[in-house]
């Protein structure tokens, strides 16, 4: 069932959705806020793909020919006659409901989905003049090679909007799984409080940061430890998210330990600035 597809956002999350439907057989369009961000959203989906083709899941053959289904623009018109346009901008929640007005213009039949981690979809519906064609697909990084995807349902999504992106998911090879309109979803109200516990572990001492990732990697048989993990997703958007949470529930163990904070204002966000938890090269 190929069509077009757009993604709003050309950062990790947005490229790495690009890539999905790309290699699912999609033609796709990123849109950027500036030529700089494009070009940024470009070099993402070609390293990836160089990866990809590294590991022996794509030939570069297949690369020119998906990137030949790929258009990278600032102009918001291109996305008109899409199945889907997928909001993956900043996790904020001016700047994404800046961006769904923007894409209501041109959305026409299309479903409108964010790729929200935390904010509740109640609150982006109301910019929208139809929130019935409006929920949340929540990607997990890295897309290309992540399996489930959260279809976000809120009281306002359609049926039919939901089944569009439960079919569009697993034509793109994922697995999508229906959550509530909940603070966190499930993924991340699972998720956080372990990184948030490991990162207390390390405050009082309890074992230094590669015994806690090693006791989690080879204990619970996790592909990473929590702390890595926290450096992957970036320490900065783990703390948003706990913020989110915390914010919407109350709950205690949703607030970020003060070494997560402390990272986060010197500029440590893991991975993306070189040092979080751990150093980078
Ligand atoms: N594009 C396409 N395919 C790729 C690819 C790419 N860029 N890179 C790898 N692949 C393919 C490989 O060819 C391989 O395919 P096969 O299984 O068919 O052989 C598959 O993807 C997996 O690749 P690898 O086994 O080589 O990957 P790895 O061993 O290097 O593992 C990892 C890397 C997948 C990141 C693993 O360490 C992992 O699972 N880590 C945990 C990641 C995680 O928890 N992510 C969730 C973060 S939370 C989140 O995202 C939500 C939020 O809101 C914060």
């Amino acid at each position: 069932m190929a069509g077009k597809i757009s993604v709003i956002g050309p950062g990790t999350m947005g490229s790495g959705i690009a890539q999905s439907f790309l290699q699912a057989g999609y033609s796709v369009v990123v849109v950027g806020r500036s030529d700089e961000s494009i070009k940024k959203g470009a070099e993402r989906i070609g390293a990836s793909m160089d990866k990809a083709i590294k590991k022996g899941a794509m030939s570069e053959q297949d690369k020119q020919k998906l990137l030949s289904m790929l258009k990278l623009t600032t102009d918001y018109s291109e996305i008109s006659g899409s199945s889907a346009i997928i909001e993956a901008v900043a996790e904020e929640l001016d700047e994404k409901t800046g961006v769904l007005k923007q894409i209501e213009k041109f959305s026409g039949q299309a479903i409108i989905a964010t790729n929200t981690s935390s904010i509740p979809i109640k609150k982006m519906a109301s910019a929208l003049s139809d929130p019935s064609k409006f929920l949340g697909m929540h990607f997990f990084n890295p897309v290309p090679v992540m399996k489930p995807v959260e279809i976000v349902v809120a009281e306002s999504t359609s049926e039919d909007a939901a089944a569009m992106a439960i079919s569009l998911a697993k034509a793109c090879g994922k697995v999508p799984i229906r959550v509530k309109d909940y603070p966190g979803f499930v993924a991340n109200s699972v998720l956080m409080p372990m990184l948030n516990e490991a990162a207390l572990l390390l405050e009082k001492g309890v074992a230094d940061r590669e015994g806690i990732d090693t006791i989690v990697k080879l204990g619970l048989n996790h592909p990473m430890g929590p702390l890595e993990l926290a450096d992957f997703i970036g320490l900065d958007v783990c703390k948003d998210i706990m913020e989110a949470i915390y914010n919407e529930t109350g709950d205690e163990k949703y607030k970020p330990a003060k070494l997560i904070s402390e990272k986060v204002s010197q500029g440590k966000l893991g991975r993306k600035s070189k040092e979080g938890f751990y150093e980078y090269k």
